[in-house]
């Protein structure tokens, strides 16, 4: 699908964020399966009902993950698995397809990546890092701007089938922002003050919008996911309940809009939240909970649109994990 060859498309936010085009070379799939890399870490369910099991042949060959795996997204469309990770001397981004399959990395213009999208469409495919180190071609400086923007530790964002761009900003850093941006970087809504409030922040790591409308954001120093209208930024509520522990690092929706995925890092876990209905949000309340082993520290997790896999991104065990749907759970994405 798309257009042949290969195109670049930089852009565009000084000092923070690029967008790449590129199109996919299927022929540099691997077929000669060297020795695994085996980690030991073991995984456990608290409830008696197994939703996820983790896929232990995923990716075919993990020694490529050489470096602190911080983020990972799917494009679903094609599917296509992007790792994005950090050291000295290797690749900072990785590309895998949803079998498994290491296709190549990337090295260039990303200097310390956070989080990362993947946002295709069936015309061009991108994908979009948030860098908090330095930057290329801009200078990447860090500040609380907002002519020019400017950003300090971005720690995600999301953009949504109109092009749309919401942004959490940041990462313990100076500022405590979420922005809606135009697919032209116009400001089309934000809140920007650092609290305990309503609509205030205390580190925002993660955003998501669902089917609905609504932009929730892992408000993980606040330990609650908030949640807003997508259209006007109106504060719409929180969830407290679920993550007095440990704040969320990451949010995510399976594609079926049932169930809302969260990270809790230290605590090595990823729970799988009902998503309320349209209107209110209600209490959260947790449905199932993978425990990962200690020191694991998933950090950023994303969901394949297509088959409902969790990509997890572990900084500790510094490795991508795949959890797959078990057969029968999830009727509207399980597959064979
Ligand atoms: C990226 O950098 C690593 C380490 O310097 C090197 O081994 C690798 O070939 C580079 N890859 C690309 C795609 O430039
Ligand atoms: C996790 O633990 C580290 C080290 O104790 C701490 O610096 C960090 O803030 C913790 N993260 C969260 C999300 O609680
Ligand atoms: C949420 O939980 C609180 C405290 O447990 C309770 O007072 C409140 O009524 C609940 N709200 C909803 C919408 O269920």
């Amino acid at each position: 699908m798309g257009r042949p060859g290969r195109r670049w498309l930089l852009s565009c936010i000084t000092g923070f964020a690029f967008a790449f085009l590129w199109l996919a070379d299927p022929t540099t799939s691997p077929n000669n399966l060297q020795v695994l890399r085996k980690f030991a870490f073991q995984v456990s369910w608290t409830t008696k009902e197994i939703l996820y099991r983790l896929d232990v042949g995923w990716p075919n060959r993990p020694e490529h993950f050489t470096g602190t795996t911080f983020c990972v997204a799917i494009d679903s469309l094609s599917g296509l698995v992007y790792v994005a990770q950090r050291g000295n001397n290797i690749p900072k981004v990785l590309v895998f397809t949803e079998d498994g399959y290491f296709l190549r990395s990337w090295n260039y213009t990303v200097d310390t990546p956070h989080g990362i999208f993947a946002a295709s469409t069936l015309h061009e495919q991108s994908v979009w890092i948030t860098d908090v180190g330095s930057v290329l071609g801009t200078p990447g400086k860090k500040g609380t701007g907002l002519t020019p923007l400017q950003f300090d530790n971005p720690a995600e964002l999301y953009v949504d089938d109109t092009g749309d761009i919401y942004i959490v900003d940041g990462d313990g850093g100076l500022n405590n922002r979420l922005i809606k941006l135009s697919q032209d970087f116009m400001i089309l809504w934000l809140h920007g003050e650092r609290g305990t409030g309503p609509a205030k922040f205390n580190i925002p790591h993660s955003v998501t919008v669902d089917s609905a409308g609504r932009v929730w954001v892992a408000d993980r120093g606040n330990k609650r996911i908030q949640v807003f209208d997508k259209d006007t930024g109106e504060w719409l509520g929180a969830w407290n309940n679920c993550f007095t522990e440990e704040g969320p690092s990451s949010v995510r929706f399976t594609p079926d809009g049932k169930y809302v995925i969260v990270a809790q890092l230290n605590l090595s876990r990823v729970l799988l939240v009902a998503a309320p209905p349209v209107g209110s949000i209600g209490n959260c309340s947790v449905i199932n909970t993978i425990q990962l082993a200690d020191q694991v520290l998933p950090h950023l997790l994303d969901v394949s649109g297509k088959t409902g896999a969790i990509y997890v991104a572990e900084i500790g065990a510094k490795q991508v994990q795949k959890y797959v749907p078990v057969e029968g759970y999830f009727p509207s994405f399980t597959h064979s």
